[in-house]
C-alpha cells in the first residue's frame, strides 16, 4: 500500500488503518509521517465503524490481561483527562474497600492535562510496572493494583499516545475513543466507569462534544460486551485546589482523610457511586454515594490507598506528613488584575502552565518535575479586590515561574455582579 496516499484517503478499510499504525509500529514510517495521519484524523474524524476497526487494531497490537483469576467483581476506571483531576487516586481505593476489585492501567500526563501514574511516581520509590502475575495477585491480595500501560498491553496506543502528547494531535473524538478504550478493553475489568470531562480544562470543551465523545465510547464497550458507563463532569475550572503531579497526590490523601475540597469529594462520591452500580451493588445512586463518603469518613478508602502505596513500593511517610510531597523552590503569587466577580477560568491554561514549568512534557522524551504545579485559592463566583492572591505558583525554577505570572492572570474573567458558584454536577 502507498502510505502518502493512504493518509489522504477520505475513508479507511480495516486493512488500512491496519497497515498504517503497523507501518509506524515497526518503525517504516517516520513520526512525522504518522502525525500527518493524526492531524488528518483530527480534522476530518474518522465513522463509527473505523473508531471501532482502529480500537481493534490497537487491542491487537499487544496481549489482553487476563482477569478470570480475580477473586471480585472487576470494574476499572478512566478519565478523558482534566486539570487537577486526581478523582482516580481516591475512588480507586474507596471502591477496592468495598470488596470490588479495580485493576487499572494509567497514562502519564498528555496534552496540558495530568495523568495518574506521573501522579503516583511523585511518591518516592513508588513502582508503576508489575509483572502480570504480581498485578493479579495483588488485585486479588488488597484489591486494586495501577500499572503504566508498560510491556506488551495496547504497545500501539502507548506509542501513538505519546507522539499525540507533543504534536498537538490529542484533540480529536475517535483518537480519544480508541486510546482509552482499547487500554480499558485490554486490561480486562469486566466493567468499565469514564469519567469525561467536558469545559475549557478538558480535550472538550462542549458539554455536547463531551456527550458525543461518552457515547462513542459507551458504544464501543457495547461492541465488545463490556458494560460501561460515562459520567460527564465539569472541567471549566481545575478539580480541587491543587494542579501538578506531587500536589494532587498529597491532595487525593487529603481528600481520604476527609478533608478535601467539597469539589473533589462530591465528584468521587458521584463517581464511586456508579462504579458500584456497575459491579451490582446497587443502582440507587444516592444510596451509593452516601456509602462512598462512609469509607471516606472510616478512612478505609485511606487505608486501602496506604496498602497499595506499600505494596507498589512506595514511601508510605507520606500518608502521616502529605506536605511533604510540596517540596518546590518557590513558591510565587498570582495577582487579580481586577475587582469584581470570577465567571470564568482558562482551565486550560492552569494545565498548560503546569507543564510550562516542567510538569508535563514538551516532547516525548522529557523527564518531568513532578513538585512543581499551581495552587488555585479563587475560584469561579468568588469574589476578589485587584491584588488579591489568585494562585500560587509552586516551581523549581524562578525565572520559568515568572514567566506564567501574566499568561495565569490573563486566564480569569470577571463580572461586576454576583456569579453563582460553579459545582461540579
Ligand atoms: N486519555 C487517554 O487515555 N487517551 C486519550 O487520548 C486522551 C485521554
Amino acid at each position: 500500500m502507498d502510505i502518502d496516499k493512504l493518509i489522504n484517503q477520505r475513508k479507511y478499510t480495516y486493512d488500512e488503518l491496519k497497515f498504517i499504525v503497523d507501518s509506524y509500529m515497526n518503525n517504516t514510517i517516520s513520526d512525522e509521517k504518522m502525525t500527518l495521519f493524526l492531524k488528518r484524523v483530527c480534522k476530518k474524524g474518522l465513522s463509527i465503524k473505523e473508531t471501532i476497526d482502529l480500537t481493534d487494531i490497537y487491542i491487537k497490537s499487544g496481549s489482553v490481561v487476563d482477569l478470570s483469576n480475580v477473586k471480585f467483581p472487576t470494574v476499572d476506571k478512566h478519565s478523558t483527562g482534566g486539570i487537577g483531576d486526581k478523582v482516580s487516586l481516591i475512588v480507586g481505593p474507596i471502591v477496592a474497600a468495598l470488596d470490588i476489585a479495580v485493576p487499572k492501567m494509567s497514562g502519564r500526563g498528555l496534552g496540558h492535562t495530568g495523568g495518574t501514574i506521573d501522579k503516583l511516581e511523585s511518591i518516592e520509590g513508588f513502582k508503576v510496572s508489575l509483572t502480570n502475575e504480581e498485578f493479579i495477585n495483588q488485585v486479588n491480595d488488597i484489591g486494586c493494583a495501577v500499572i503504566s500501560q508498560t510491556g506488551n498491553i495496547v504497545p500501539a496506543d502507548k506509542k501513538i499516545y505519546a507522539l499525540r502528547d507533543v504534536t498537538g494531535t490529542v484533540d480529536s473524538i475517535p483518537l480519544i475513543a480508541a486510546s482509552v478504550m482499547s487500554k480499558k478493553i485490554a486490561a480486562g475489568a469486566d466493567k468499565i466507569l469514564l469519567e469525561v470531562t467536558g469545559g475549557s480544562g478538558s480535550f472538550m470543551e462542549s458539554e455536547s462534544r463531551a456527550r458525543v465523545l461518552a457515547e462513542t465510547m459507551v458504544n464501543i464497550g457495547k461492541m465488545v460486551d463490556r458494560e460501561t458507563i460515562a459520567v460527564i463532569t465539569n472541567m471549566n475550572q481545575p478539580l480541587g485546589k491543587y494542579c501538578g503531579n506531587a500536589l494532587e497526590t498529597m491532595e487525593a490523601i487529603q481528600t481520604l482523610k476527609g478533608k478535601g475540597e467539597s469539589d473533589v469529594t462530591y465528584v468521587c462520591c458521584v463517581l464511586g457511586a456508579y462504579m458500584l452500580k456497575l459491579a451490582g451493588k446497587g443502582d440507587d445512586i444516592v444510596a451509593n454515594m452516601k456509602l462512598i463518603q462512609s469509607k471516606i469518613d472510616s478512612k478505609e478508602g485511606l487505608k486501602k490507598f496506604k496498602e497499595l502505596v506499600e505494596r507498589q513500593g512506595g514511601d508510605i511517610t507520606v500518608f502521616d506528613k502529605p506536605e511533604q510531597l510540596m517540596k518546590a523552590r518557590v513558591k510565587i503569587p498570582v495577582e487579580a488584575s481586577e475587582s469584581g466577580y470570577i465567571y470564568a477560568i482558562d482551565a486550560k491554561n492552569i494545565g498548560q502552565a503546569v507543564v510550562n514549568i516542567g510538569g508535563g512534557r514538551m516532547k516525548k522524551e522529557d523527564s518531568v518535575d513532578h513538585y512543581v504545579g499551581v495552587e488555585v485559592l479563587k475560584k469561579i463566583g468568588d469574589e476578589v479586590s485587584r491584588g488579591d492572591i489568585l494562585m500560587y505558583i509552586h516551581a523549581n525554577n524562578d525565572e520559568m515561574a515568572r514567566k506564567q505570572v501574566e499568561f495565569l492572570r490573563n486566564s480569569y474573567k470577571y463580572a461586576d455582579s454576583s456569579i453563582k458558584k460553579l459545582t461540579s454536577k
